[in-house]
């Protein structure tokens, strides 16, 4: 056991608003921390119309076109007007929206935008910064304090979140307690490939054990049964947005001095004890893929309260320097020319000297953006999926030869699917249920890679399996899921419900 491993973790301000759709109880010390492709829909608009989000100040000169000199009073109005045309534009293009069962298609995932979220990206284009700047910062803070959490660092997808995540536990920054090659990480075969795949692609060997049915989701007694002498970490996701046991996990993570992470790319709002998850573990990851939550088109973040895990994070996705000042600073650190560092030479320029082996995974001004305008609607777009997959499991309540989705006791979802096992006994296979779904234009995905170790990346990867997986193989063959996303009607999800009451009735 190591003593005292968290580095620096200061206390966690957890600061949050009443109401929000993972806001919680303000103030209350976290566990660990405390005790520490699919495709994509087209554009929907959304129903109610947001309230603009105030506007971050002049952006930093990108270049020559852009300099202040040319902002001035005739460049605003022109400015207002080119948004206004926006506006018209936006209307122009809705589609009416008429629903034909059978006819329009019904996806399983897809983002929702509205005249706001078109205005705020032809804003970030004609202010043509398109680096990340005062945008992308403004969306780390708001975004940090919305999740209770002290640090939300941007990056370009909830795989790069995961991999950064991952690759921060390996630093030398963290002396002893760093992850080396060989050590081992709990986590699930039934997942998303970039859950697994930062693991992996830091020499670390994945232990999977099996998930339950139902939940998708693995217990805290099949985790435990799989710590052994290497293990070092957890990391896990909440399937579809069904939180897994996360409090509890954290305990044990706590008991045997294990790293938590929280892949919460697909759980955005979903609550555990009154809780955001991504908030129990060590750090988080969430995505920003049109799938999921919100969406910046392309993007992701790590959360976390831990300051050092914060800088390390930063310093990966930013090339790997050492530096933190942001683009177009200097020497905010006062030190500029004064470090001596490895072995180069006394006062090197500390905006080139890297402590890490690093990447550049940012996010543009743009993406930021549009995260910002979609971050005004989040509580409404988790809301509406809370209510689409309500009706979804009151609809097929009762439905023989179909395992239905159960929360996790003590949880929220804020669902990303509404998925689907086909009863392994039942007289039809869920290829049978799909393809009939799909004929009547009802999109389907799968639960992501099913057993990830059965797919042709892994069969020569190291990995460990406790116990025997079952159930991840079941899901392999019978289990799907359907959407919930905002875009859809009630009238689209009574016809899913009556379809798939349909096929069973025919075939059961
Ligand atoms: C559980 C999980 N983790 C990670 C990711 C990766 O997110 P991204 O597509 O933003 O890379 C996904 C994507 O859907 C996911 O479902």
């Amino acid at each position: 056991m190591r003593a005292a491993r968290k580095p620096g973790n200061p206390q966690d301000a957890r600061p949050g608003r009443r109401g929000e759709c993972w806001g919680g109880a303000a103030g209350k010390a976290p566990l660990r921390a405390r005790h520490p492709r699919p495709r994509e829909a087209p554009v929907t608009a959304a129903g109610a119309p947001a309230a603009p989000f105030p506007r971050a100040a002049a952006a930093t000169p990108e270049g020559p076109g852009t300099r202040r000199s040319r902002q001035g009073p005739y460049m605003n109005d022109h400015k207002a007007l080119i948004l206004d045309e926006v506006r018209k534009y936006h209307q122009d293009v809705q589609t009416s929206g008429e629903f034909v069962p059978g006819v329009t298609e019904i996806w399983p995932t897809g983002a929702v935008h509205d005249v706001e979220d078109r205005v705020a990206l032809v804003e970030a284009a004609l202010d043509l910064r398109v680096a990340a700047g005062s945008r992308a910062r403004r969306f780390e803070s708001v975004f940090a304090r919305k999740i209770k959490r002290r640090k939300a660092l941007l990056t370009n997808s909830g795989s790069s979140a995961n991999l950064l995540i991952v690759s921060a536990l390996t630093s030398q920054k963290l002396g002893d307690m760093r992850l080396r090659p060989g050590d081992e990480v709990i986590t699930v075969a039934a997942a998303f490939p970039t859950t697994v795949n930062p693991i992996l692609q830091n020499g670390l060997v994945p232990v999977f054990v099996d998930v339950e049915l139902g939940t998708y989701n693995p217990t805290v007694e099949a985790v435990e049964r799989a710590i052994g002498p290497k293990t070092r970490a957890i990391m896990i996701a909440h399937t579809v947005g069904n939180p897994f046991p996360v409090a509890e996990m954290a305990q044990l993570a706590a008991e045997h001095d294990l790293f938590l992470i929280e892949d919460n790319c697909d759980a955005l709002g979903s609550k555990y004890d009154g809780e955001p998850t991504g908030t129990f573990g060590d750090m988080a990851s969430i995505s920003f893929y049109p799938a999921h939550h919100m969406t910046m088109g392309e993007g992701g973040c790590v959360v976390t309260s831990n300051l050092a895990f914060a800088r390390i994070v930063e310093s990966l996705r930013d090339w790997g320097r050492d530096c933190w000042c942001e683009p177009g600073e200097s020497n905010t650190c006062l030190k500029r020319f004064s470090y001596q560092m490895g072995t180069l030479p006394e006062g090197y320029d500390h905006k080139y000297i890297y402590s890490h082996v690093g990447y550049n995974l940012k996010i543009t001004e743009l993406q930021a953006a549009l995260g910002l305008s979609q971050l005004d609607k989040i509580d409404d777009f988790c809301a509406a999926r809370r209510r689409n997959w309500r009706r979804l499991r009151e609809g097929l309540d009762g439905v023989p030869h179909l395992v239905l989705p159960e929360a996790t006791p003590r949880s929220d979802p804020s669902w990303y699917g509404f998925v689907l096992t086909v009863d392994p006994q039942a007289p039809f296979g869920a290829k049978e249920l799909v393809d009939f779904l799909e004929d009547r234009r009802i999109g389907t995905r799968r639960l992501f890679a099913g057993n990830i170790i059965r797919h042709p990346a892994y069969t020569d990867r190291e990995y460990r399996i406790v116990g025997e997986l079952t159930n991840t193989d079941v899901i392999t063959t019978q289990t799907f899921h359907i959407g919930v996303y905002p875009g859809l009607t009630d009238e689209m999800i009574d016809y899913v419900v009556s379809s798939i009451k349909e096929f069973v009735r025919a075939r059961g």
